[in-house]
């Protein structure tokens, strides 16, 4: 079933058919460490910088919880090349999608991850792929909660039909 949802990524659309993506899957230990590295830069980082001003850093605890408790995570690394950064980017995101979808198909219980952004050298560094960046995470497993889905603007708020 991992493959299955790995291969829907796989079969996303790219910027020019760049296919910027490349998935380290990780389980147990390394899994974990990832998720204590992430819980010790909360700890050892005392920015004040803007972003954690904006609250960024205060989502990492939990979401390093929800990577200890999945059996697995997938880690979605991609392409260094300065010259592709905001189409490759877009097209990681239709990848990570696909794989959501395709895993609620299945009934697997997803959690795309930003939050790994804070330790993506760490981990790029661990696993020996310093040629590349991790952009992201996807978290997978059987949900044991099914919260509500959050709320969304309407319809009506995001839509303008501009007419001549
Ligand atoms: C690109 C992206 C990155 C995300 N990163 C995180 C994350 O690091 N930690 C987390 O708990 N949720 C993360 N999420 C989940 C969002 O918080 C969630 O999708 C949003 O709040 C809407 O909730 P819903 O998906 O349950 O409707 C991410 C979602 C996206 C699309």
């Amino acid at each position: 079933m991992v493959e299955e949802i790995l291969n829907c990524g796989r079969l996303a659309p790219s910027t020019k058919n760049r296919q910027p993506w490349y998935f380290v899957i990780v389980t147990k230990k390394t899994k974990d460490k990832i998720a204590d590295m992430m819980i010790n830069y909360t700890i050892n980082t005392n920015e004040t910088n803007e972003r954690e001003l904006l609250g960024h850093k205060s989502s990492v605890n939990p979401t390093a919880n929800v990577i200890k408790q999945a059996p697995l995570l997938v880690l979605i690394f991609r392409e260094k090349n300065d010259n592709w950064i905001i189409g490759d980017n877009l097209s990681i995101g239709a990848c990570v999608e696909n794989m959501c979808l395709r895993a609620t198909d299945l009934g697997i219980g997803s959690l795309w991850i930003k939050d790994t952004i804070y330790v993506a050298e760490d981990v790029a560094k661990m696993l020996g792929h310093e040629d590349m960046e991790l952009n992201c995470a996807l978290a997978l497993g059987y949900a044991s909660q099914f919260p509500k889905m959050r709320p969304r603007k309407r319809l009506e708020d995001i839509i303008e039909w501009y007419e001549d």
